[in-house]
């Protein structure tokens, strides 16, 4: 067909342009991938004949798939900071899964003709562990630490003609984690290539030194490689959020760094409740031709930590409504997927939660990116382990080598992140018990504000005693304390900082749904079921129930608020089950395994977002053989007082107490001790300081199972082929109340524009896989991951059981 003169030319221009534009490329290394688990010789060499190999999608989790097996990475020790006196065989501590061991992994690599001046890079955002790299049988890079990320230049190793071999490498080595790591090329590779000057990988610096809210100033620094090029530019907008430009600057390149100013007019600042975002947009040029474009997102925030005031946000005092996370996603295990970690971060957001820590170890970069976008702060961590070791293999093996590399690599990804408001460079270390500590903790600090002095360091400590005796306290910018409010008040007296964090707080254990008579405080509890009972009072030697840790918090004024441990379950340290297989994942979270908020949940939201009123009631209320006991109803409210009603009658009205009250539980919970069972309806009504009813709450005793109730966390995905829902299935009662100690097992078939892909039901001893479309209920419930195709259409997801009848929902892709 004869294209039309001016179109034609058109489309020469817009193709020259962008020709132009796109001297950098950036492609996601995602399928194509070649895998085997074991070592091989002869795995890097291109002429390898690895037809027989895995087909595998990256990112991927090689262990994930399991099966679960007590003896994968079974260890006989004695956790020292878990206060333990003898060495005991533990199973399920890094999660019974098989991720020890060797992987190969291995693909073509089509790389752009370069030219002379061209550079490719591979961009390793999180490879498990200890990677070799090689191209064209040429180790290229090693990189021991797998939770950073790191690049490599293999412009040098590259054919000049035909296509080249990428071979990855991993090890895992036994006992060199306390929880389960994952395995693999766990989170996403890029290929880079660039044709001559160019802004390296992580190449800009961004920081807002003034702002008020009439102006911010900006200043981005850029590092340039000239590649060969003379007469550079560099031109950058600044854009907002509607992509406005708000203000721009032409600066020339007269060396590595190019450094720019801008103001920006009543700048929108970030915050968790205003996420906003802007982004800087530079070319750089030669002339009029562009050689390289590079973008940088930014918020504009300011903040300060301030003795005897604590901490504040754009001038606002607040204290931090945190969580620690590991980097696990439960069923899907640790290969990272967008929609599941923004599928954690709302529902901690419905929970009020307003910051995590990426305990212990630098998160995936999408985090991050979600973390900016949805409004989180977020304690950047770094490690588990210095110079002393808490596991045999662990990352102290590295310490000396790696660990300003590692610190520089962290800082340099994500120090232009609005979310980032602090950096951690450890937990709970051992060496805070050495005279050494100090030092070592004052080298780190200063290579991470060497890197970035616009934002603070803390640690999380735990060795309370030890850490004033040695004085690794007062060297921390801000000093975390682990399971501490106990030591607040004596603490204080000694910091010269004038406040301090709750770095890791609560680890209170509980199974969803679970409720274990007679209702008491206890530690250490265990049961013959290796549950832990949601009455949310069971705890470990060396943590607390939440209430003790949000006494604290309210009544100390320099304290800076609170890290829980944690957000989610995860895989692995199943305490207090460490030595009861088939335990293989915590009990700490507030949410578990596969997504489902636990009764905690309810008790964080009533505290952490007063915008909407919470009135939580538990236990369930189907208790065939308690007729006629004691079963005592707590509900979790952000109303000060309640009346409870079983089957119509008052129970009386619970009034929470004031702050001199000496139990901390009656300031933070309604209880009603003495409420005997009857089946029938379990009914509280809440009311507010001035008497204003709130809401209401009602729990029905259900009767035997009828059918079963699919709801999805939203209907419409992404049809990307990576979206995912989140579809609880409820097996319910005819009346649709939760049969809350249902068992069946519920299997399901996923048709059309969209695909089963994991399934978990929150209990921490099933062994059940999480690939298989079928599992048994866990108290009621479980939960089905469904993921997109790249189709656009429907989704129909059914969920059957003998005797059962089925459960049906429909989703709906879209491009
Ligand atoms: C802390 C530790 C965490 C986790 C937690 C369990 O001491 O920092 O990683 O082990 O205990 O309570």
């Amino acid at each position: 067909m004869p294209i039309h003169k001016p179109l034609a030319a058109a489309l020469l221009l817009a193709t020259s342009l962008s020709a132009a534009a796109q001297s950098r490329q950036e492609t996601l290394l995602t399928t194509d991938w070649k895998f085997s688990k074991g070592d091989q010789p002869n795995g890097a060499k291109p002429e390898f004949n690895d037809a027989k190999w895995q087909t595998v999608r990256v990112p991927h989790d090689w262990a994930i798939t399991g099966p679960f097996n007590g003896q994968n990475d079974a260890q006989v020790v004695k956790i020292e900071q878990n206060g333990e006196k003898e060495a005991t065989l533990k199973s399920g501590r890094t999660g019974g899964l098989p991720f020890v061991g060797v992987g190969w992994y291995r693909r073509t690599l089509a790389v752009p003709t370069l030219g002379k001046n061209g550079q490719a890079i591979l961009l390793f955002d999180g490879a498990m562990s200890n990677a070799r790299v090689f191209v064209n049988g040429k180790e290229a890079m090693f990189w021991p630490y797998g939770y950073n990320s790191f690049s490599v230049d293999i412009t040098p190793f590259l054919r000049a003609s035909g296509t080249n071999t990428l071979a990855v490498r991993l090890e895992n080595q036994p006992e060199s984690s306390r929880w389960y790591p994952g395995a693999g090329l766990y989170r996403n590779v890029h290929l880079i290539t660039t044709k001559g000057a160019h802004v390296p990988v992580w190449g800009t610096y961004l920081t807002t030194p003034e702002v008020s809210t009439s102006a911010a100033k900006v200043k981005l620094k850029t590092q340039v490689v000239a590649a060969g090029a003379k007469g550079l530019t560099l031109q950058t907008n600044l854009r907002d959020a509607s992509g406005r430009v708000v203000a721009s600057a032409t600066t020339p390149v007269t060396g590595a760094e190019v450094e720019q100013d801008f103001t920006v007019a009543s700048p929108r600042l970030w915050s968790p409740e205003t996420p906003t975002m802007y982004t800087a947009e530079s070319k750089l040029l030669a002339g009029s031709a562009v050689q390289d474009t590079y973008k940088t997102p930014f918020g504009i925030r300011t903040f300060k930590f301030e003795k005897g005031k604590g901490f504040s946000l754009n001038g606002q005092p607040r204290k931090f409504k945190g969580v620690c996370n590991h980097h696990d996603l439960g069923p899907l295990g640790t290969a990272v997927n967008v929609a599941a970690l923004r599928h954690q971060l709302v529902l901690l957001k419905g929970m009020g939660c307003d910051a995590i820590r990426t305990s212990h170890n630098m998160p995936a970069p999408e985090l991050m990116t979600l973390c900016d976008e949805l409004g989180f702060m977020v304690m950047v961590e770094s490690f588990d382990e210095w110079k002393a070791p808490k596991v045999k293999n662990g990352y102290s093996q590295y310490f000396d080598q790696w660990v300003e590399k590692d610190l520089t690599n962290m800082v340099h990804r994500d120090r232009n992140h609005p979310s980032a408001i602090m950096w951690s460079i450890g937990n709970e270390v051992p060496d805070q018990s050495t005279p050494e500590g100090p030092a070592i903790a004052k080298r780190l600090q200063d290579i991470v504000h060497r890197e970035d002095p616009t934002r603070p360091v803390t640690m999380g400590m735990d060795r309370y005693d030890d850490d004033f005796k040695y004085g690794i306290a007062a060297v921390l910018d801000i000093p975390g304390f682990n399971y501490k409010p106990h030591r607040y008040a004596d603490a204080i007296t000694k910091l010269p900082q004038g406040f301090l964090l709750g770095s890791e707080t609560a680890s209170t254990v509980s199974s969803r749904g679970v409720y274990k008579f007679p209702v008491e405080l206890a530690k250490n509890k265990q049961y013959p079921d290796n549950q832990s009972s949601s009455y949310d009072l069971e705890y470990c030697p060396w943590s607390q129930i939440p209430d003790i840790e949000f006494a604290a918090q309210d009544d100390l004024p320099f304290t800076l608020g609170e890290f829980v441990w944690t957000g989610f379950d995860y895989l692995g340290e199943p305490t207090p089950y460490d030595e009861k297989w088939p335990s293989h994942s915590s009990y700490f979270g507030i949410i578990d395994l596969a997504g489902q908020p636990k009764d905690r949940y309810y008790l964080y939201r009533a505290r952490w977002n007063p915008s909407q009123p919470t009135v939580h009631l538990l236990p369930h209320w189907t208790w065939p053989g308690r007729e006629g006991q004691v079963t005592p109803v707590f509900c979790y409210t952000n109303g000060t007082s309640a009346e409870l009603f079983v089957n119509g009658k008052s129970q009386g009205r619970q009034t929470k107490a004031g702050t001199g009250a000496t139990d901390p539980q009656t300031r933070y919970r309604l209880e009603w001790k003495d409420v005997v069972y009857q089946p029938g309806s379990l009914k509280v009504v809440a009311y507010d300081a001035q008497g204003k009813a709130i809401g209401t709450e009602e729990v029905r005793t259900a009767g035997k199972p009828d059918h079963i109730r699919l709801v999805a966390d939203h209907s419409r995905l992404a049809a990307n082929g990576e979206d995912l829902a989140y579809v609880t299935a409820r097996v319910e009662d005819a009346q649709g109340n939760l049969c809350p100690e249902a068992t069946n097992q519920l299997h399901f078939t996923v048709s059309g524009a969209g695909k089963f892909r994991a399934i978990g039901n929150g209990d921490a001893t099933n062994l059940e896989p999480f690939q298989q479309p079928q599992m048994h209920a866990f108290q009621g419930q479980l939960v089905a991951i469904v993921q997109a195709s790249n189709a656009a259409g429907a989704v129909q997801v059914k969920a059957t059981a003998p005797g059962l009848k089925d459960g049906i929902t429909q989703l709906t892709t879209s491009k």
